[in-house]
């Protein structure tokens, strides 16, 4: 029997606003997503889907994420293509008139695909979309997150830019920063893909390897996969950083390391960072380094270097689609995040953040 009290939450949970849930039928998933809905207030976040009401646009590179997604979502079909002069053109043959339309795909490359998703989510929204939510499980633009007098702010640029194209919501994997979400007018929510890093630490056995930051805002990532290993999450090796026009600028470590270290981070764009981490990890006396980090981009050849620094293996999911040069090198490992984004979607069917 479902309570009165309760009958109000899950109505509040369920959202009084669609006819086609009603609440009381299935206390079982009404609880799991009381659950799920709880584990988002820790960031400040409300968010639960149903995935049988929403139409999913994918973008081609990320056709085979969908298909590990879950079976009863609707497909929308869609054509982009520009024409001769370069204009983008978008034509949707999947009616979406009061529809809940997801739409999913990385913004990589940054401009290209930028536009693309603004485009098609202002065609959804003119055609009557009840709600249009981006699935980009790698955001580009998050790293301009400081305001600087005379710099540009791109997260914000970003936010208002989705926000003016009809964007309802944003869901993506490991955002750069805290400070992306304040900046964004919309909602962006942000899943880490911390149980999928402690299960690869097992699977590798590198449980003995010690976690290290290669920067400040590289720390709460070490601490949620130490949490998810079932260690301390304190005392977390770490270095400070500066960035200037010559390069990366370096502290010496806080806290010490034993000979097999983990280093794990966001972002692997030319590798920069992760060098020069290396560099003074090979100092402190660390002789086998494993990498991990969320968004493998491998811009440019200097990443490289990372072979010759003692580097076994790097580890990164799949939220920007690898080239054929990385799928082809034996020492990167890429670990898919459908299963995580199934999890998540198939008990969520709204975002709302608590401002
Ligand atoms: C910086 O704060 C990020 O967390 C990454 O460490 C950084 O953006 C990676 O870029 P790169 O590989 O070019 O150093």
């Amino acid at each position: 029997m479902v309570n009165r009290m309760t009958k109000v939450y899950m109505r509040r949970l369920l959202g009084q606003d669609d006819a086609r849930i009603s609440f009381g039928v299935n206390v079982m998933a009404a609880r799991s997503i009381f659950l799920q809905r709880a584990s988002y207030f820790e960031q400040g976040v409300t968010m639960y889907w149903s995935v049988e009401t929403m139409i999913v646009f994918s973008f081609a590179d990320h056709e085979r994420m969908l298909d590990t997604l879950h079976p009863a979502m609707q497909r929308g079909n869609c054509e982009i293509r520009r024409f001769a002069n370069g204009e983008l053109f978008i034509s949707v043959r999947t009616p979406a008139q009061m529809e809940h339309c997801v739409v999913l795909g990385s913004v990589a490359p940054p401009d290209e695909r930028l536009l693309s998703l603004a485009l098609l989510s202002h065609t959804l929204k003119k055609d009557g979309s009840r709600k249009v939510t981006l699935f980009l499980p790698y955001l580009a633009y998050s790293r301009q997150d400081k305001e600087k007098p005379g710099e540009s702010l791109a997260t914000a640029w970003v936010g208002s830019i989705l926000q003016a194209s009809g964007v309802d919501e944003v869901l993506t994997i490991d955002v750069h920063s805290e400070s992306d979400k304040h900046l964004f007018p919309i909602s962006l929510v942000s899943i880490y893909p911390a149980e999928i890093f402690a299960n690869t630490v097992m699977k590798y056995q590198l449980t003995d390897a010690t976690i290290v930051a290669p920067d400040n805002g590289a720390i709460p990532r070490c601490k949620a996969v130490s949490e998810a290993l079932g260690r301390s999450a304190t005392g977390i090796p770490y270095f400070q950083k500066q960035r200037n026009e010559t390069g990366i600028k370096r502290s010496d470590m806080f806290g010490s390391v034993g000979s097999r270290v983990l280093i794990i981070d966001d972002i692997l764009d030319t590798g920069a960072t992760l060098i020069s981490a290396c560099e003074k990890l090979l100092q402190t006396g660390a002789t086998e380094i494993y990498i991990m980090v969320t968004h493998g981009l491998f811009t440019g050849p200097d990443w490289k270097k990372l072979w010759s620094l003692k580097v076994q293996r790097i580890f990164c999911t799949d939220t920007v689609p690898a080239t054929k040069e990385i799928l082809d090198e034996r020492r990167i490992t890429i670990l898919p995040i459908g299963q995580l984004i199934k999890e998540h979607m198939a008990l969520l069917r709204d975002i709302a953040v608590n401002r």
